[in-house]
């Protein structure tokens, strides 16, 4: 299930590093020309490109649309990678914070906006359907307790799409017409043609879609260093513990929450969408097919990585973080 690549022979398209310890790049396979992205861990969590790796399997395993993410090496060097999300030549990732930024005039982008569900909801309101799918991926930060959905960390990828432009077009102001009639009145009287015109402009020539989920790698317990992790398997009121106190990123108002409260919130604003996202995850979950996905992660690792492969208890700790937060989930719709 997982793949391993050696890319040293590959072609390195654009080294990138904002974080100053993480290596990353796009690269190119040599045989088929495919793009793809890869991305060592930081200095400070070895064992974070296996977050991201294994948290890319989970979501594959309980059908969330999520990146695929596989091992790599380059030269002495170890990471995950995966195909890119967008064709460089077409399309555009079209990050979070931009769409927030749209949505907000005046909004001030810090190094580290503090960005609330509403603001998201208000910045979705006009693509059609993605507030489901960005309480899909509430719900799948809750499980893997990912606490960096930064609006860097979501998307919506943008295609010219020329050839479509009276279709788009159409489609969009079937759509824009019914937010009108809906929220109309709350619209402060801004007159039909203004609100479709404001909308339709930058929409009818581009195609989008929500992007899959990627970079979900600062979850499943990866500053939890090796020394500690028996302390969590033989008490299970401290793993709980662990489990109910860890914080998303995403606001709830203006106060940071913790996962399972959101999605709480998320239950009284957005009962269908919430529930039948987690019942369909809790339909899909097999314990047995998720222990054996875990322990057998690292299953190809090359002997001279041995020092990147995840310990036992290690192994453990992440299954059990899973288990007891799919029963959390179970309880929070039951
Ligand atoms: N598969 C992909 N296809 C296209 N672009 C990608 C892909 N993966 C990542 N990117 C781009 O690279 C950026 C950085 O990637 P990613 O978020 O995985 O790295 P990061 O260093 O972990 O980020 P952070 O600063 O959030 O920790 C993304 O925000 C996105 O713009
Ligand atoms: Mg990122």
């Amino acid at each position: 299930m997982v793949e391993l690549y050696d890319i040293t022979k590959w072609n390195v398209k654009e080294w990138i590093n904002t974080t100053g310890t993480r290596e990353k790049c796009f690269i190119e396979n040599p045989v088929d020309s495919k793009l793809y992205f890869y991305k060592m861990s930081i200095e400070k969590y070895p064992s974070e490109f296996w977050s991201e790796i294994i948290a890319s399997k989970i979501g594959k395993e309980l059908k969330f649309d999520i990146v695929d993410y596989n091992i790599a090496i380059h030269k002495n060097t170890i990471g995950c990678l995966c195909e890119s999300m967008i064709d460089q030549q077409t399309q555009e990732l079209d990050h979070g914070i931009n769409i927030i930024k749209n949505a907000f005039p005046g909004f001030v982008v810090t190094e580290r906006p503090e960005i609330s569900f509403h603001q998201i909801e208000k910045a979705l309101e006009k693509y059609r359907g993605y507030i489901q799918k960005f309480i899909d991926v509430m719900v799948f930060d809750a499980l893997i307790g990912n606490q960096d959905r930064h609006s860097e960390n979501w998307a919506i990828i943008r295609s010219l799409d020329i050839n479509n432009k009276e279709f788009n077009k159409q489609r969009l102001l079937k759509y824009l017409k019914g937010i009108y009639k809906k929220f109309g009145l709350k619209l402060k009287n801004v007159p039909f043609k203004k609100f479709i015109i404001r909308h339709m402009d930058e929409l009818s020539l581009v195609d989008y879609e929500f992007s899959p989920i990627y970079d979900s790698g600062s979850s499943l317990g990866r500053e939890i260093t090796e020394i500690s992790i028996p302390e969590y398997l033989s008490d299970e009121n401290k793993m709980k513990k662990y489990i109910k106190n860890g914080k998303s990123d995403i606001r709830w108002e203006n106060k940071r929450v913790k996962h399972f409260e959101l999605l709480n919130f998320l239950k009284k604003s957005y009962p269908e969408q919430l529930i039948s996202t987690a019942q369909k995850v809790i339909n899909q979950y097999n314990s047995d097919r998720m222990k054996d996905l875990i322990f057998n992660i690292d299953k190809k690792l090359p002997a001279n990585f041995g020092e990147s492969s995840l310990s036992l208890p290690r192994k453990e700790l992440i299954f059990k973080l899973i288990d007891l937060r799919i029963q959390t989930l179970k309880e929070l719709i039951s």
